[in-house]
C-alpha cells in the first residue's frame, strides 16, 4: 500500500480510514452559485470556459472559498473528448450537450486519427490543472477526471442525454464491431488523458460512469466493468499508484463485480444503494464515496442532517469519502451546502 500523504481526502482513497470524512461535492462548481453564473455569463459557450485556462481555474476555485471542502475537481467536462476527437459538441441552454450523432463511417475516421490530436486538443485543460495544483493548499486533494466510455458513448451515438440511452444500447447490438472500436478509441484516449492529468498534478483521478444504469448483465460486463478496468490497467501501467475512484451510478446488483473487477481504489455509490450493501457485499477494506441524495441536500434542515449523519455512520468502519449521490442541482441553497459540510466536519 502507498504510504500516506497528509491529504485527508487522497489517503482516505488510498484506504487510511480518518477520524472524520472527507468531503468533496459533485459538480461542486457550478450554477448553484451566483459568482459561476456570472463568470458563465462573461463568456459565449460552455466549452470556452472549459478551454479558457484563467477561468477554468477560477471557477474550479469558487467552492473552495466558500466551504470547508477537502478537495478541488478540475472545472471540465466528460464530453471535451469527443470534441477533441472532432465530433462537434454544443451545449445549448435547457437543452443539455448536443452532438452530431456518430455512425459507422464517422466510428472508423475516429479511428484513424493521430493518437496525440487529443492531448493537443486539451493542453488548456492541463494548464487548468497545474493552475489549480499551485494555488491550493498542501492538505487539499486535486481531482481530476473524464467519462468512462460508455457514459460518453452514449452521449456520441446518441447526440444528446436520454433517460434509456436506447440509441446507443441498439447501436452496440446491431453494430458490435464499430461499437467495439468506439470504445477502444475512447479507451485510448481517457488513459492519455488520465496520465496527463495525473502528472500535471491531480492528486486522484474520478471514472464517471453516469449511464451504467439500463444494461443487462453482459451488457454491463462488456461496456462498463471490462472497458473501465483496461482504463486502471492503463493508467497503472504508467503510473503503478494512481488513486482511482470509480462511480458506476445505477449498477445496483453488478457493484461488486464493478469494485473487485475493475480494480479501482474507492467506489463511488450512487444514491440508490443502500448503506448496509457495502457491509455485505463489499471487501471489508475497500473505501466507499457518497451517498446523500442530491434532493437532501436542496430541501436541507433535520431530515437532510438525520440522513447525513446516518450515512457516516454506516460507513465508519471503512475508508469513507463523504459526497452526493449524484451531482449537485442548480437550485441548491448554499446556506445548505455550508450546513451539510459543518455535519460531516463537526458531527
Ligand atoms: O464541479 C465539478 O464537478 C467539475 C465540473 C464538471 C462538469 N461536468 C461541469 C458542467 C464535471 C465533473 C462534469 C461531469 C459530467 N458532465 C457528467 C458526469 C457527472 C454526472 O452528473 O453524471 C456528465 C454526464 C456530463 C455531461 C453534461 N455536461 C451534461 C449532461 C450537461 C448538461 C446538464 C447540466 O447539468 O447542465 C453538462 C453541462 C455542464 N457541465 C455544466 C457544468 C457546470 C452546466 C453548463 C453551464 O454552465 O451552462
Amino acid at each position: 500500500m502507498r504510504a500516506a500523504t497528509g491529504k485527508p481526502l487522497l489517503d482516505t482513497v488510498l484506504g487510511f480510514r480518518q477520524p472524520r470524512p472527507p468531503i468533496w461535492i459533485m459538480r461542486q462548481a457550478g450554477r448553484y452559485l451566483p459568482e459561476y453564473r456570472a463568470t458563465r455569463a462573461g463568456t459565449t459557450d460552455f466549452l470556452q470556459l472549459c478551454y479558457t485556462p484563467a477561468l477554468a481555474t477560477e471557477v474550479t476555485l469558487q467552492p473552495l472559498r466558500r466551504f470547508a471542502l477537502d478537495a478541488a475537481i478540475l472545472f471540465s467536462d466528460i464530453l471535451v473528448i469527443p470534441d477533441a476527437l472532432g465530433q462537434r459538441v454544443r451545449f445549448e441552454t435547457g437543452e443539455g450537450p448536443v452532438l452530431e450523432p456518430l455512425d459507422v463511417a464517422g466510428i472508423a475516421r475516429l479511428a484513424r486519427l493521430d493518437p496525440g490530436t487529443v492531448l493537443r486538443h486539451l493542453q488548456p485543460v492541463l494548464e487548468t490543472v497545474a493552475n489549480v495544483r499551485a494555488a491550493i493548499a498542501p492538505t487539499q486533494t486535486l481531482i481530476g477526471f473524464c467519462g468512462s466510455p460508455w457514459t460518453v458513448a452514449t452521449y456520441m451515438l446518441g447526440g444528446k442525454g436520454s433517460a434509456d440511452q436506447a440509441a446507443a444500447r441498439l447501436f452496440a447490438l446491431n453494430e458490435p464491431v464499430a461499437f467495439a472500436q468506439l470504445i477502444d478509441v475512447l479507451i485510448d484516449a481517457s488513459i492519455a488523458y488520465l496520465v496527463a492529468q495525473l502528472r500535471a498534478g491531480a492528486d486522484v483521478v474520478q471514472l464517471f460512469e453516469s449511464w451504467a444504469l439500463n444494461l443487462d448483465e453482459p451488457a454491463f460486463r462488456e461496456r462498463v466493468i471490462a472497458p473501465n478496468r483496461r482504463i486502471v490497467e492503463g493508467v497503472r501501467a504508467q503510473i503503478p499508484e494512481a488513486a482511482i475512484i470509480g462511480f458506476p451510478r445505477g449498477a445496483a446488483g453488478m457493484l461488486a463485480a464493478y469494485a473487485s473487477e475493475t480494480g479501482v481504489n474507492l467506489l463511488g455509490l450512487d444514491y440508490a444503494t443502500p448503506t448496509g450493501f457495502a457491509a455485505t457485499a463489499l471487501p471489508p477494506d475497500l473505501g466507499v464515496q457518497g451517498n446523500l441524495d442530491p434532493l437532501r441536500l436542496v430541501a436541507g434542515g433535520a431530515q437532510m442532517a438525520e440522513r447525513a449523519r446516518d450515512i457516516i455512520a454506516a460507513f465508519a468502519d471503512r475508508p469513507h469519502v463523504f459526497n452526493l449521490g449524484h451531482g449537485i442541482v442548480p437550485q441548491t441553497p448554499i446556506e445548505h451546502v455550508a450546513a451539510l459540510v459543518d455535519i460531516v466536519k463537526n458531527g
